[in-house]
């Protein structure tokens, strides 16, 4: 499933041709990060983290680039949901730090800091399991990704009344651009719990882009699809991508889109971080081919 590079301003068609690509002009700046593409955005340093006797995560160091998808891969129980978590201030670390660096002063250490506060800073996560209100529309759950940045209280601005209505308005126009770029219009009005399975995971996309993310981190969020529906997934993974330039941390077992997407992977087994490289490095590393070989899954590179 090899896609074409887009450019800056423009979008893949919608008919499923890939034969050009047409210009659209964004309003809003969805990428949350102040940081030159390519700088060092996230710093894992040596982040240890257990539960009683069980070690999740063991000495762990890597770094993502602004700008990157960075494809985290490894075994089941090899510690890459909970590395994510401790990203995200859910988990946290018996040692080590979590850096975010956001262009103007010091990072800060996500290792210390609040899921709530983190959010704020830019890190923008969606589960391995879908966390939307399936009673609500796909509008108003958009809407949900929206209140960190909300000044007026959430319940207010859903009921449309006062300075919340101008509010809600401003926010609308960013929520409405997502809704294009993940190519939802016709959904909008409908409840989410609705919809097929494919299309809850783009709203759930589409929530944590509302958020302007610094950071999107990504738990297998082609998990569970058809072979369609993932290829849709990595489309607006990778559009997300290269049309924001939002930095992704994307954990996915499917070598195949891990391979045609990512710009680094870094492979965990045993809670040990084995190699971070580019995608054809890490695939003919010895440690990994071991590691995947040993743990009875297909060689990597064969996709699914
Ligand atoms: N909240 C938790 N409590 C206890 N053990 C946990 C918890 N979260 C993860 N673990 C353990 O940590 C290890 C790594 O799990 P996880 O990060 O979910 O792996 P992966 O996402 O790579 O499949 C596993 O042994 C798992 O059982
Ligand atoms: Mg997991």
């Amino acid at each position: 499933m090899p896609l074409p590079a887009l450019r800056a301003g423009e979008v893949r068609p919608t008919d499923g041709s890939r034969a050009h690509v047409v210009s659209r002009a964004y309003q809003h700046d969805l990428n949350g990060s102040g940081l030159e593409r390519g700088a060092v955005q996230v710093e894992v340093d040596a982040v240890h983290l257990h539960f009683g006797g069980v070690v999740a995560i063991e000495e762990v160091s890597l770094e993502v680039r602004q700008g990157d998808i960075h494809a985290i891969i490894g075994p089941n129980g090899a510690g890459k949901t909970s590395l994510l978590n401790c990203m995200s201030g859910l988990y946290r670390p018996q040692r080590g730090a979590i850096r975010l660096h956001r262009g103007d002063g010091d990072p800060v250490d996500l290792t210390t800091t609040r899921p709530s506060r983190s959010a704020r800073l830019g890190v923008a996560r969606s589960f391995q399991n879908i966390e939307l209100f399936r009673h609500m529309t796909v509008l108003e759950n958009l809407l949900l990704g929206r209140h960190v940045h909300m000044r007026h209280r959430l319940a207010a601005s859903l009921a449309w009344f006062g300075p919340a209505r101008r509010q809600e308005i401003e926010h609308r126009d960013l929520v409405e651009e997502v809704i294009d770029l993940l190519e939802i219009p016709a959904l909008r009005k409908l409840p989410v719990g609705a919809l097929a399975y494919g299309l809850q995971k783009r709203v759930e996309l589409g929530r944590a882009l509302c958020m302007q993310p610094a950071v999107l981190l990504l738990d297998e969020p082609m998990a569970g699809m058809n072979a369609e529906e993932k290829e849709d997934m990595a489309r607006f993974v990778l559009d997300v991508n290269e049309l924001a330039g939002v930095t992704t941390v994307l954990i996915e077992h499917d070598m195949g889109v891990v391979m045609d997407v990512s710009h680094q992977v870094s492979v965990l087994d045993f809670g040990r971080c084995l190699v971070t490289g580019e995608p054809d490095v890490v695939r003919s590393d010895e440690r990994v081919i071991k590691a995947y070989l040993g743990a009875g899954s297909e060689p990597m590179g064969a996709g699914t």
